[in-house]
């Protein structure tokens, strides 16, 4: 059984081909608006207007906060309890440098605020934070998907990896389509995502 959606589908997998289809066009819309210029830049608000634009089409959740406990693999993430006070904290945290910005990210994961779609609404705003801090993006397209899942599941206790990796792959090319749409690509392929091509989305 789907996920309660608004397109009223009940086959998953065809959910998870409308969530694709709908949400990487939305992704490349917000590239193309520059809307994300005149989000907040590092807040839980800044992350919600992300995770709204991608998916308000699709789930009445988009931008809200959960309502129950989540975990993935061995991991809890945040209880619902603390989710409020934890997110007020992660929005204060500081992000001059990579090392503190990729903290903050490790942290919003840990947190994990929404029911689904987490870890592509994420890395859009990971990157705000770089881009604005930086000068920098990361190449998500030069981040291999198992190295990344890996990395993502130990950074709750050593954040060393995924900063090794995420280091690796940052990029000066800040406003580059290409390298954002392949970096979205890639996003959503880590998360099982591969049946559309975000150029091909519009
Ligand atoms: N075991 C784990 N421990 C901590 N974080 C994890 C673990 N597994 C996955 N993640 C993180 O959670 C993200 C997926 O969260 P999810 O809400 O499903 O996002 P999406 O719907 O975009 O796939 C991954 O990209 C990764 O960053
Ligand atoms: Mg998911």
């Amino acid at each position: 059984m789907a996920l309660e959606n608004k397109l009223g589908i009940t086959d998953s997998s065809e959910l998870a081909r409308e969530e694709e289809r709908i949400s990487k066009a939305k992704a490349l819309e917000l590239f193309e608006t520059g809307l994300p210029d005149s989000f907040e830049v590092g807040t839980f608000r800044g992350l919600t207007q992300i995770h709204r634009y991608l998916f308000e089409e699709i789930y009445d959740f988009a931008g809200q906060v959960r309502t129950a406990n989540i975990a993935k693999g061995n991991f809890r993430f945040v209880p619902v309890l603390y989710l409020q006070s934890a997110l007020e904290t992660i929005s204060r945290m500081p992000q001059s440098t990579f090392e503190e910005i990729i903290a903050k990210y490790v942290e919003m994961n840990v947190a994990h605020p929404f029911r689904e779609g987490n870890g592509r609404s994420a890395r859009l705003w990971l990157d705000t934070i770089l881009k604005k801090e930086l000068h920098q993006v990361i190449d998500w397209s030069r981040v291999n998907k198992d190295d990344y899942l890996l990395a993502m599941e130990r950074s709750p206790i050593r954040d060393l990896e995924i900063r090794t990796l995420l280091k690796a792959a940052l990029s000066d090319r800040i406003n580059d389509r290409e390298v954002y749409m392949k970096g979205v690509d890639a996003s959503y392929h880590y998360e099982g995502y591969s049946l559309y091509r975000t150029a091909d989305m519009k």
